[in-house]
């Protein structure tokens, strides 16, 4: 929070905002909320929206919009092709990173596919500091594979490292070396490190990596989906940045990787994706691509309208109070569970709270998915939807054997300036009471597992009877309260 204190001591997050729109939500019973989640087939990417209280799946897409971006929306120029839209945000993203082109994708994923089909080779290697799933998906998609150079102490559920989502250095020369500069497509750096909950990468390992590459003559991409989250811990974990604008920071980064890549659903809080470059070979391969799967370049399957919200979004993303509100959300939940001892992934990050469903759920092997059974019993108990962000999330190997996640995580994400205090207190408590309880989840097995990304659409079950013991239990403690 920037330059706040409380006269009571106590560290409050506090919304620089104020709320002119909302949109009712309901609490079902607990009954039905596990009926809902048994017709879901205990996936909550299955849910419907009208069952669920507070929405948590994900911050992509479901951002508040200012009025601003709603503003300027009504502006946007719709045509074909060489719409003033266009033109706006290729001006606000040129600037904003200090690069020469832009190409405008319909989401992130749409932009791993665009970057994968141009630089990913067979037998070739993308060197990451850790994947996501849709960019693992469209690497291996075109016979690449990946490598995870992350610290060792990513891997930590409780760490006091401020910048768990760094590359480790030796494990990238020793990757470069072990493989040959020749047979490495890119290397790749994600901020806000996702799948490891959120955790940030400093500038000082972007400036050591960006090196490295440059000297070895290897393209460096940058996923910027969670940029905002990370500009805000680079602004206060990393001294030599406390007085840097957020834009200058931006800037920098811009100028030390070749491509920058981003989901508007998440930095700009609008909807829709680009990729920035000044490499002109680069781009001009790229660019012949996004007409054949995206649209003409002057939308590339975004809505104008969109494309509005997102320049605005992006300008508004420069602001350090905005850019504040869910780092200081993250780590107030994350604070209140660690009163109880519930294991979180520490230092919070952005993103979400991330729960350890590895120790909540001690008593379930991972062949039972217990974040999924987590995210399950989470939702029974408080209509609260999260994601399961462990082995349900993988990719079985080659062989059609499990492969078990490094970690075993229940995301509870925080669409930015979404949710309220109380909501927030809602919440922990609705975890409290589970994990008191924990030893009544039990573990899920699935029904139908499709072979790419199973989470999304996979249907699953309860090994035995654990969720009416759970409803059951709540309806003692709780007694005819939602
Ligand atoms: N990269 C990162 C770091 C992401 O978090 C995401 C999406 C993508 C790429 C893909 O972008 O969804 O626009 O195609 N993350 C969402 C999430 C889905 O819920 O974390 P997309």
């Amino acid at each position: 929070m920037p330059n706040l204190k409380f006269f009571s001591g106590e560290n409050i997050p506090l919304e620089m905002h104020k709320v002119r729109m909302v949109q009712k939500i309901n609490l079902q019973p607990v009954e039905k909320r596990l009926e809902s989640m048994r017709a879901a087939g205990f996936n909550t990417f299955l849910l419907k929206n009208q069952d669920i209280f507070l929405d948590m799946l994900t911050d992509s897409g479901v951002n508040a919009m200012s009025e601003k971006q709603y503003a300027a929306m009504l502006e946007a120029d719709d045509s074909y092709a060489g719409s003033e839209t266009y033109y706006r945000l290729e001006n606000v993203l040129t600037d904003i990173f200090g690069m020469k082109h832009f190409l405008p994708a319909h989401q992130g994923r749409a932009c791993e596919h665009i970057i994968s089909q141009i630089l990913v080779k067979p037998q070739t290697f993308a060197l990451m500091n850790y994947h996501f799933t849709t960019t693992k998906a469209h690497i291996t998609r075109m016979g690449g594979a990946i490598e995870e150079l992350i610290s060792d102490e990513g891997f930590k559920i409780q760490s006091t490292n401020l910048f768990k989502g760094n590359m480790d250095i030796d494990k990238l020369n020793a990757a470069i070396k072990q493989h040959g500069k020749e047979k490495i497509c890119f290397v790749r750096i994600e901020a806000g490190t996702n799948l490891i909950g959120g955790q940030p990468v400093s500038m000082k390992n972007l400036r050591e990596v960006s090196k490295i590459c440059r000297a070895e003559g290897i393209k460096l991409v940058y996923d910027a989906s969670l940029l905002t989250d990370n500009l805000y811990f680079i602004k206060i974990r990393e001294p030599e940045y406390k007085n840097t604008e957020v834009k200058e920071i931006v800037r920098e980064i811009g100028s030390l990787v070749d491509i920058i890549y981003f989901s508007a659903r998440k930095l700009g809080a609008a909807r829709g994706g680009g990729i920035l470059t000044s490499d002109n070979e680069i781009f001009h391969k790229m660019r012949e691509l996004i007409p054949l799967f995206e649209g003409f370049l002057t939308y590339g399957g975004m809505s104008v309208r969109e494309m509005e919200a997102m320049a605005v979004g992006l300008q508004e993303s420069m602001d350090f109070d905005v850019i504040s509100q869910t780092p200081i959300f993250v780590e107030a939940l994350c604070n209140e569970l660690l009163a109880k001892n519930i294991p979180v992934v520490t230092p919070p990050g952005g993103l979400g709270c991330h729960v350890d469903a590895k120790q909540f759920c001690s008593h379930l092997p991972q062949a039972q998915y217990p974040s999924g059974a987590l995210a399950s019993a989470m939702f029974i108990a408080g209509g609260i939807r999260g994601m399961e962000r462990g082995t349900l999330s993988e990719q079985r190997n080659a062989d059609g054997t499990e492969r078990f996640a490094d970690m075993e995580l229940l995301r509870l994400a925080f669409p930015k300036r979404v949710f309220t205090l109380s909501q927030v207190k809602y919440i922990a408590d609705r975890i409290i009471w589970l994990y008191q309880n924990r030893s009544l989840i039990g573990g899920l097995k699935f029904v139908e597992e499709p072979k790419v990304l199973r989470f999304f659409f996979g249907r699953l079950e309860p090994i035995g009877n654990w969720p009416e013991q759970l409803v059951k239990k709540f309806r003692e403690d709780f007694g005819d309260s939602l």
